[in-house]
């Protein structure tokens, strides 16, 4: 083990998928494969799909008492009302879902959403008992501008909820949420960063957690996203406050999830 990596032994890994607008019915093969590859025996993590809200339901019947668990793209910050074509909270967490992302670049990008909104859809999302998922990434300009840990950590202190307004008790575990650290350029267009500003920014939202939360800030996962594949899994999963990863395009072929998540440090 260098320098640069370290072991994340307090933190169970999650490796979670997201499908994007991706999946017909057709899909549940793929899906089924994942499930079963999930039970073979590995080391402890968690595995994560979170399929388009069509196959929701069905996907969580036909995974139910396996060792995948499944997430939503998306909720509304309201749990019921007059909101044509929106889905929340507690009907997610009806269906089965034990997760939720909040605040996806394509989201926050398509539309409009700021880090108001996403802040809202978290602790939407943690209401209904469900787990937020909540990205956060700089785009290009910011990147080449040398202003992305100043993006990144002003998302971070507008879109993650305080510990005082988590209604439900926080467990010994911490608070139930999840950070996706998704640099915009690195998605979906092959281009990684280097290690070395990985570990940067893992570490800069580490320390952010740290001084929100205190003890229990160390226990929150850190996902980093953006390009990940089996060819580059290893290395990146490897690196320090890398806690696992969320993964677009890969996730999308059983073997390619599968790979990824074997690639997990023991
Ligand atoms: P990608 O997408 O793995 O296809 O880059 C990641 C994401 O958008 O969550």
């Amino acid at each position: 083990m260098t320098g640069s990596q370290k072991s994340n032994a307090k933190i169970r890994p999650i490796i979670a998928g997201n499908w994007k607008m991706n999946g017909l019915l057709s899909a549940m093969g793929a899906l089924a494969a994942i499930r079963d590859g999930a039970n073979a025996p590995s080391s402890p993590r968690t595995l994560v799909i979170c399929p388009p809200f069509t196959l929701l339901k069905t996907a969580c019947d036909s995974c139910a008492g396996s060792n995948l668990v499944l997430g939503a793209q998306d909720c509304h910050t309201h749990g019921f009302g007059a909101f044509t074509g929106d889905v929340s909270a507690p009907m997610l967490a009806d269906c089965g879902a034990r997760f939720c992302i909040v605040g996806h670049s394509e989201r926050r990008a398509l539309h409009q959403e700021r880090d108001v909104d996403v802040h809202a859809k978290a602790l939407a999302a943690l209401g209904a008992g469900l787990t937020p998922i909540i990205c956060l990434g700089e785009r290009e300009d910011a990147r080449d501008a040398g202003k992305a840990h100043d993006v990144v950590m002003q998302q971070l202190e507008r879109s993650v909820p305080d510990a005082a307004e988590l209604k439900t008790p926080v467990g010994a575990d911490g608070p139930p949420m999840v950070i996706a650290y998704e640099p915009v350029w690195a998605i979906g267009t092959g281009h990684v960063p280097t290690n070395a500003d990985i570990i940067a920014m893992h570490e800069a939202i580490r320390g952010a957690l740290k001084q929100r939360f205190g003890a229990w800030g160390e226990r929150i996962p850190i996902l980093y996203g953006g390009s990940v594949k089996p060819s580059n899994a290893r290395e990146i999963l490897a690196l320090a406050d890398v806690n696992g990863a969320l993964v677009g395009g890969a996730s999308l072929n059983a073997s390619d999830f599968l790979a990824i998540a074997a690639s997990l440090p023991e």
